[in-house]
């Protein structure tokens, strides 16, 4: 029997080391049900379009329906020799259902069906990862919400800065997580556009409905208008949705791996602000003490691979002439790896911040402990609140410059007698300037500090609880 979709014109058969170097089906396989989805959806407007008879477009439904089956059931034998997922199912049809079968690939080739599957498999990932993302969100706006007064130095060059709501540190994650939902909403219109129609490169003779077959597979925009790739020879030979997708999901990983880097550096015993879940660390295997951060570490490791997965599609893409070239092939398995690791990440840290969620109740726990008087001790540590005298004055008509330069004595003073600029006498601060008053110590106390930053996207507590109640709304029904 004939093996291979092209054998009649070739002379010699491939080598076994060249099979397996062009073969695609061991990693491609993973596309079959958005082959199976795709080759229906033609079918059944081939038939509409009375290109193959109604007996043909039954005997097609029935042979997918077996095949199916036995994908879902583990029987079905992938062969090497067969090459890619398309042309395995094409041949076990044909084997099913006899001229039926070989009738499908009318109006079609695998470039413009390749690109059909991808789209259509990345479509469905997009909306799985989405969900994930606002779970993430989710679960960070319930713990931020636990922890609206809990005060931790903010820093800036990793110095303590001024002192902040833990709440309002978590929020600024939950800011880049929701813009990356926005960017993957944005890949995900030009990724639901149909290639489907283009054939190889050049369109092709017979008369397709195109718009049937997208609406079939569900690419229409908000207002149920059909989606199509207009020109054949981009339609097959572009990936940029995939490489735009990659993009959306390296800068995902880069949020996660900066939150890792803060976990890490949180959990570490100088800082001692929080404690993860025992059953995210693992223990040393020569040091009794230790419980280390493995799953941040690795989050942090792993944004390597797929910012590298990134650049791989980049290069991939670069030197390719028009229309489908081979070098696509290469694109499955970085983008594999980037959607199988994107979601593990996204769901380990939704356990690990919010705590795993009880199916019964739909209630978290054993998320993140938070050690609040470690992190009121660090900001009291280092003069999170020299700003706040220095605006103390300046509301006292000091011009900012001068009080700048007064308050850098003041902690100068207060460095020299190891104290916070809290605990310096009222005689002291006066020693600095006159207009320092009684009144002086709310400024300086860390509460005060954070009551006083009042503006829009501020860290006072009121800010904070309005932006916890907008992400709520953003975020149900979750
Ligand atoms: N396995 C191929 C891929 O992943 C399918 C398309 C092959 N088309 C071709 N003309 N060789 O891109």
């Amino acid at each position: 029997a004939k093996s291979q979709a092209w054998s009649a014109l070739f002379s010699e058969p491939m080598s076994e080391l060249v099979k397996r170097y062009t073969a695609s089906v061991f990693f491609d396989r993973r596309l079959w049900q958005a082959d199976i989805q795709g080759s229906l959806a033609h079918a059944e407007m081939l038939a509409a379009q009375g290109i193959i008879s109604a007996q043909d477009w039954a005997d097609i439904q029935r042979g997918m329906a077996q095949i199916r089956a036995e994908i879902e059931s583990g029987q079905f034998e992938w062969k090497l020799d067969l090459e890619d997922v398309h042309l395995n199912i094409e041949a076990r049809l044909t084997q099913l259902v006899g001229d039926a079968g070989k009738r499908l690939h009318t109006g079609r080739s695998r470039n413009d069906q390749v690109a059909t599957d991808v789209r259509l498999w990345l479509r469905d990932e997009i909306d799985a990862i989405a969900t994930l993302l606002r779970e993430l969100q989710a679960a960070l706006v319930e713990v931020a919400a636990r922890h609206v007064d809990v005060i931790l130095p903010g820093f800036t060059h990793l110095q303590v800065a001024q002192p902040v709501s833990f709440a309002h540190h978590l929020l600024a994650y939950v800011e880049m997580f929701a813009r990356d939902e926005e960017r993957l909403a944005d890949v995900r219109r030009r990724t639901n556009r149909l290639p489907l129609g283009s054939a190889a490169l050049a369109g092709t003779t017979y008369p397709l409905d195109r718009a049937r077959v997208a609406r079939t597979l569900g690419m229409v925009d908000e207002r149920g208008e059909p989606q199509l790739c207009l020109n054949s020879l981009d339609a097959v030979s572009d990936r940029d949705f995939a490489i735009e997708f990659s993009a959306a999901a390296a800068l995902i990983m880069v949020h996660v791996s900066r939150l890792s880097e803060e976990l890490i550096l949180w959990m570490s015993q100088n800082f001692g602000f929080i404690r993860i879940a025992d059953r995210f660390t693992t223990g040393s295997s020569i040091m009794p003490q230790k419980k280390n951060p493995d799953v941040p570490e690795l989050a942090r490791g792993k944004t390597g691979r797929v910012v590298g997965h990134l650049m791989g599609l980049l290069t991939l893409m670069k030197g390719q002439p028009l229309a489908y070239n081979k070098d696509n092939q290469e694109d499955k398995e970085p983008l594999f790896d980037t959607v199988d690791t994107l979601k593990d990440t996204l769901r380990i840290f939704t356990d690990m911040i919010g705590g795993e969620r009880d199916p019964a109740t739909g209630q978290r726990s054993g998320g993140l402990t938070v050690n609040r008087e470690a992190m009121e001790a660090a900001a009291r540590r280092g003069y999170a609140t020299a700003t706040d005298l220095a605006d103390y004055l300046v509301k006292k008509g000091v011009p900012f410059r001068d009080a700048h330069e007064t308050v850098a004595h003041a902690v100068k003073a207060a460095t020299s007698h190891a104290c916070d600029l809290s605990e310096l006498p009222l005689a002291v601060l006066q020693g600095f300037h006159p207009l320092i008053e009684k009144d002086v110590y709310d400024v300086l106390s860390l509460r005060g500090s954070l009551q006083a930053r009042n503006t829009l996207g501020g860290t006072a507590p009121a800010q904070v609880q309005a932006q916890i109640e907008r992400h709520r709304a953003r975020l149900a029904p979750l």
